[in-house]
């Protein structure tokens, strides 16, 4: 076993936050996994994947188990649907690559996002009104202090907006293993998000295939959200908070364009960019930190800032948005 000693976990965050890991060790398999597991009696351990939503704001004293378990296969497929189950530690892009050239539909719109296969029902990752609870089958994974296999359908994952049994009973108790998705061999898209029927439009595409919708998502995505290889950052740095009527008619007495969504009766979900937008962050720095110019839910490390001054940044806005809105934003991003 090669447990490596005060490793910089610089390359392992998309942040680009330099702190270092005590030791630190890559996992391909479930053998590799119980053996990892049997000879390491350093804790805490911290199970990671690509990186991308995370924010060390110190070193991290215990084992950092790094999910490289791959593998895509075929599970069972009738007329209409295909079952792919994909390792834990693929890399999400690569499935989401798998499936579009194979023209399996149902995970294009969630194309782009970076991260594992492993990581993606943790927090239902989504995007362009789709998420991955719409395609989960199911997922095996190992219960690190029972030593057992455990497998969660869809029900047992509890999946909500960025949520699910994963962030909460089962926090940091489990190895997700693999992930199986149910994929459309006829698909129907989604294209009601945003701009994605302007694209078409201006793209002029007659026939919507898998590939063309990944590709405009792509395109989308790029003209918004930093690229984390040129500037560290964990994608929406803060959930989008849903709230009771009575503060969202608060806020549209003021501002009567604001935008707002409906989930229910009493409850409207307010896109934290625009809450982060009115308080004059988009686009402003202090130090090494700063909010994105073309989405202020984006935060981002200008160089050299370290966790604890990004995560003192998020407080701020934080604190600016309560103070103007009477609105308590969440923070999405896993904070170490
Ligand atoms: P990590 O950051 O490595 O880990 C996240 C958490 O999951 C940690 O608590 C970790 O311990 C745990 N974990 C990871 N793997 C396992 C495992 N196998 N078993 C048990 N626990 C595990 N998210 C969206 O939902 N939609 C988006 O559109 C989106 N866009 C993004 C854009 C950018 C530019 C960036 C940087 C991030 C974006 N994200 C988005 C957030 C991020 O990509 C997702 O949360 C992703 O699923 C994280 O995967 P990861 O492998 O990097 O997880
Ligand atoms: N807005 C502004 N100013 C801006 C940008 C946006 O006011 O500069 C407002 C607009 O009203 C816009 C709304 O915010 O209509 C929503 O913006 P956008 O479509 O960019 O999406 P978002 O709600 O900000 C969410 C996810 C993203 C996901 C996109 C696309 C969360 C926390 N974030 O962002 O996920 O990619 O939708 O579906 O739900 C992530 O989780 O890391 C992530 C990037």
């Amino acid at each position: 076993m090669n447990f490596l000693q005060n490793i910089s976990l610089k390359a392992f965050n998309t942040f680009g936050i330099d702190v270092s890991a005590r030791q630190f060790i890559t996992c391909t398999s479930i053998n590799d996994l119980s053996e990892i597991l049997s000879v390491n009696e350093d804790n805490p351990l911290l199970i990671l994947g690509g990186g991308s939503n995370m924010l060390f704001k110190k070193d991290f004293n215990g084992t950092v188990i790094k999910n490289e378990i791959k593998g895509i296969s075929i599970v069972k497929e009738d007329d209409q649907h295909i079952y792919i189950k994909a390792g834990g530690g693929e890399v999400w892009q690569d499935f989401v690559t798998y499936c579009v050239a194979h023209n399996y539909g149902g995970i294009e719109n969630l194309s782009l996002i970076p991260g594992t296969v492993g990581a993606s029902p943790i927090q239902n990752i989504g995007a362009y009104g789709v998420e991955i609870k719409d395609t989960f089958h199911e997922l095996t994974a190992y219960h690190i202090e029972d030593k057992k296999l455990l497998t969660f359908n869809k029900e047992e994952c509890k999946f909500g907006y960025r949520d699910s049994i994963f962030k909460n009973e089962y926090k940091n108790k489990l190895f997700i293993l693999d992930v199986t998705f149910r994929l459309d061999k006829h698909p129907v898209f989604k294209t009601s998000y945003g701009d994605i029927e302007a694209k078409i439009k201006e793209q002029h595409i007659e026939v919507l295939t898998v590939k063309a919708i990944s590709d405009i998502i792509c395109d989308i995505r790029k003209s918004k959200l930093p690229d984390p290889a040129v500037v560290g950052n964990a994608g929406s740095f803060f959930k989008n908070p849903v709230v009771d009527k009575a503060v969202s008619n608060s806020i549209l007495a003021n501002y009567p364009t604001a935008p707002h969504f409906k989930v229910d009766d009493n409850h409207d979900k307010i896109p934290a960019a625009w809450l982060i937008e009115q308080c004059g962050w988009k686009g402003k720095s202090i130090g090494e930190v700063g909010c994105h110019t073309k989405q202020p839910l984006v935060i981002i490390n200008l160089g050299h800032a370290d966790g604890q001054s990004i995560f003192n940044f998020s407080q701020q806005i934080m604190d600016s948005v309560y103070a103007k809105f009477n609105v308590t934003l969440e923070r999405e991003v896993n904070i170490l």
